[in-house]
């Protein structure tokens, strides 16, 4: 039994007007790697993330059009990653699905909350209570300590239900990082920054962890350390995982890959969940594909 201060949080009550919030909703798809489900058979699962139509364009003396009408579904619990070339509009999909970027037209649900109905105070308190995002270059404070830099979203104003403390001290312990909390991000080596970002994102236990190549800096053992952090947030915390890579490897350790290409998801590969995070199974599927 989970301590209290630890239980996950009661998922926030389906909205009578949100037909789509039940998991699956997706046709089985044509391109499945493995015929295994992303999810168990049985689950019928919320959706924790789902999106319609989002466009976006940059504007400026010569306008990119980034994204060209996006739809996707992600389950409570799933953890699914994005692919696709440079350019491709990866990190403003993630962007926006995460509430940093406002699209230019369509809409993204998150957790039950439509952001197009929130205003920006709204908009901030729900980014900083039920999301996480963790970054390529750790995005950490270097004045702070480690203890410091994953207090950072209480000392910002996230609720924490008295028990603040606790869970730096739990996320700290989950990442490994016991007996670090005095020391500067300068002083760590990069994996145990981007644990340290990790149990940052993680603090206030979001629904959703957002990650753009999270693991683009590091040594493919650090990686996979990473990656597998991320799956047990998944796995054993029911967390969500949306997750940007160019990598095989790295996108091997997700329930579903979504291939993104000129601003709109080209196709989608199901792994399943599965032990195995060889990424054979994926590669041959992006041969196949031509990717
Ligand atoms: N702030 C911005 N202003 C103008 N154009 C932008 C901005 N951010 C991204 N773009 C353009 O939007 C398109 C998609 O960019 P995005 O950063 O989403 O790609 P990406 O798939 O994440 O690429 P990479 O793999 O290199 O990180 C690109 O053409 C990019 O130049
Ligand atoms: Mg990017």
């Amino acid at each position: 039994m989970w301590p209290r201060w630890l239980m996950p949080r009661p998922p926030a009550r389906p909205r009578p007007t949100e037909a789509a919030t039940v998991w699956p909703p997706l046709a089985p798809s044509a391109t499945d790697a493995t015929a295994q489900p992303a999810v168990p058979a049985q689950a019928s699962r919320r959706l924790a993330l789902y999106c319609e139509g989002v466009t976006k364009v940059y504007r400026g003396p010569r306008p990119v059009q980034a994204l060209r009408g996006v739809s996707l579904q992600v389950a409570e619990g799933e953890f699914v990653a994005l692919m696709g070339p440079s350019g491709s509009g990866k990190s403003t999909l993630l962007h926006i699905l995460g509430g940093i970027d406002t699209p230019t037209g369509g809409r993204v649900v998150l957790d039950g909350v439509d952001l197009g109905t929130l205003d920006a105070e709204a908009l901030t308190r729900l980014r900083r209570e039920r999301t996480g995002f963790v970054f390529q270059f750790f995005n950490l404070l270097p004045t702070l300590t480690v203890w410091e830099n994953v207090d950072l979203p209480f000392a910002l104003g996230a609720a924490h239900n008295g028990y603040r403390a606790e869970r730096v001290h739990h996320n700290l312990a989950r990442m490994g990082l016991l007996g670090y909390e005095q020391h500067t991000p300068q002083e760590l080596s990069g994996g145990e920054q981007q644990r340290v970002a990790i149990a940052r994102a993680l603090v206030t236990r979001p629904a959703i962890v957002f990650a753009d190549e999270p693991t683009g800096n590091l040594d493919y053992a650090t990686s996979a350390e990473i990656l597998q952090l991320l799956r047990t947030c998944a796995r054993e915390y029911g967390q969500t995982i949306v997750l940007v890579t160019h990598s095989a490897a790295a996108a091997a350790y997700a329930d579903r890959v979504l291939l993104v290409r000129d601003g709109q998801i080209h196709d989608e590969i199901v792994l399943g969940r599965r032990e195995d995070h060889s990424a054979t199974a994926l590669i041959a599927r992006l041969a196949e594909l031509g990717l």
